[in-house]
């Protein structure tokens, strides 16, 4: 990795943490939108760097290797067009981290303690002016504990394979609802019971569930909740 920005400390945070499909990936950056913050997707690092050790031939399970990969990940986020584009090793991989496999891959390799060392300072470096909104597992617990909005977006299982379904399905990727659902289970496993930074909610966050809540009224209550914070829009 090339020389790291300094984190500053100043600039508030907003950490939203959760299971896969709760929604939160959609919700940080509309969050992170209106109010004209920076935007840090914590999983894309961990499914870039599952996606860096496949094309290095590397095991998942050799977590030495993967950390090396870690600490040395050449990751740009480019964002001002419609979507952000994110290239590894300078090329797009927008869309390669977002296979299944990586998914099945990014869990794997984010159990290993020293992938998830290698790829802290990194994360922390997003902390900067007008203010930083950070989605991922342990955002408010390990990266950011000292976030000014810590918030724990969650929905049941089944709810969450239902979306991931019909997020695949229009992109053209055939898969059926039930393996989904198992997987997500598996990964719920995983994700919460490894012995570093587990999935679980910060004591001082916010739970909200979110299984029968459109994205208009999570985003609203993210907000609100931001705004008794004495967090509103920058400039
Ligand atoms: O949010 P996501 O599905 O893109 O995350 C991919 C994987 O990375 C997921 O299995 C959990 C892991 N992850 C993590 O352990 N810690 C984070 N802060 C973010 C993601």
């Amino acid at each position: 990795m090339t020389a790291l920005r300094q984190p500053d400390k100043t600039a508030p945070v907003i950490t939203i943490d959760g299971p896969s499909g709760s929604g939160k990936g959609t919700i940080s950056q509309l969050v992170a939108q209106k109010l004209k913050f920076n935007f840090l997707d914590s999983g894309a690092l961990y499914r870039l760097t599952a996606l860096a050790a496949r094309k290095r031939n590397t095991d998942w399970a050799d977590e030495d290797a993967v950390a090396k990969i870690a600490e040395e990940l050449q990751v740009q986020f480019e964002t001002g067009g419609e979507k952000t584009v994110i290239l590894l090793d300078g090329d797009d991989a927008t869309d390669a981290i977002r296979k299944e496999e990586m998914s099945l891959g990014s869990s794997k390799v984010a159990a290993h303690p020293k992938v998830r060392a290698a790829l802290l300072n990194l994360q922390k470096s997003f902390q900067q002016g007008p203010g930083l909104v950070a989605d991922g597992r342990d955002m408010g617990t390990t990266v950011f504990p000292d976030a000014s909005v810590k918030i724990f977006l969650t929905a049941s299982a089944e709810e969450r394979a239902q979306r991931r379904y019909k997020q695949l399905m229009e992109k053209g990727e055939s898969v059926s609802l039930r393996a989904l659902l198992t997987d997500i289970q598996a990964r719920d496993e995983r994700d919460s019971q490894r012995a570093v930074s587990p999935l679980k909610p910060a004591d001082d966050a916010l739970i909200l569930d979110s299984t029968t809540l459109s994205i208009v009224e999570v985003l609203d209550r993210v907000l609100d909740y931001a705004a008794q914070k004495g967090i509103t829009p920058a400039g």
